[in-house]
């Protein structure tokens, strides 16, 4: 089979994070690392060199020393078994080979067990600059370093176990944790002493927004707080009207550690904040102009 060129089985499409888009196959798949072409290895080369470049004293110190740590290849894509290794021994998550977007309950229940899902393929050179869905390169340069750091690690895995309870309590329960995760996972920002880095995937993997969510003064920069995020709609299609900033993974992992359950039921008759909102409450490091913004499209 030539990896290069073989489509992914697209079975049906759902909302997810990532908006109307295709889901694949559930299965887990053996990365067909022998499969991929010149092309691929290349396109993995030239957007690794590309983000790494532009991600010193963007991106937060954990992210880019755990990439370091785990090894990643700069000129081929990485083989998921080797990142294993090292991944396994430092946090005990493991990589499993995907598809693309698996199903909420598939997703979470994965997550809730310290198993990552890594979509197998990677974008066509033609899609360097955007591509719709998650790919290999948003999947394992965007997603995985920070799976090498205890407090991100358990966090991801309390996300799956509050996404399964979530699937049980019903759709409002869940838009409001895919928010959290959007606002958190994707798009995250974090203080650090020097000022504000990224740690959101979704970020990492974009050169525009890399630079756009730091460097712009478009977007409102807002301290994290969870109620807030989960009541605040967002972006699918441009870059974010609004980043919420952490001040340490532990403070993630602390805010997750109560029962959602309340929190959902008491949330469910209060409207949702549009994505650009600022707040009274809100504690703000920047308060975005709104440059480019329009006004619809806030899912
Ligand atoms: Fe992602």
């Amino acid at each position: 089979m030539n990896v290069a060129t073989a489509q992914p089985r697209r079975v049906e499409n759902l909302h997810t994070d990532k908006g109307k888009v295709p889901v694949y196959a559930t299965g887990i798949v053996e990365q067909p690392w022998e499969g991929y072409g010149a092309d691929d290895h290349a396109t993995w080369a030239t957007l690794y060199a590309r983000q790494r470049e532009i991600l010193p004293g963007r991106a937060c110190d954990e992210f880019l020393q755990a990439q370091d740590a785990m090894g990643m290849a700069p000129d081929r894509i990485p083989k998921f078994a080797d990142l294993n290794e090292v991944l396994h021994a430092a946090t005990g998550w493991t990589l499993i080979g995907v598809e693309g977007l698996l199903p909420e309950l598939d997703f979470f229940d994965h997550l809730a067990n310290r198993r990552f899902p890594v979509t197998w393929w990677i974008r066509r050179p033609d899609q360097i600059d955007y591509i719709e869905e998650p790919d290999l390169f948003h999947d394992l340069f965007g997603h995985v370093p920070l799976l090498m750091n205890p407090a991100f690690a358990d966090y991801m895995q309390a996300y799956g176990q509050g996404g399964v309870k979530a699937h049980g309590v019903g759709p409002e329960a869940l838009q409001m944790l895919t928010r959290l995760y959007w606002y958190t996972v994707e798009f995250g920002l974090i203080r650090q002493k020097d000022g504000l880095r990224i740690y959101g995937s979704g970020i990492v993997s974009s050169k525009g927004e890399s630079i756009h969510c730091l460097e712009s003064d478009a977007p409102n920069r807002i301290g994290f707080d969870l109620e807030r995020i989960m009541r605040t709609r967002y972006r699918i299609d441009t870059y974010q009207k609004t980043y919420f900033v952490i001040d340490s993974f532990e403070q993630l992992m602390e805010a997750t550690r109560p029962d959602f359950t309340p929190i959902y039921a008491r949330l469910a008759n209060e409207p949702s904040f549009p994505a650009g909102t600022v707040r009274d409450a809100d504690r703000v490091f920047h308060r975005g102009t709104g440059e480019g913004w329009s006004n619809d499209g806030d899912v």
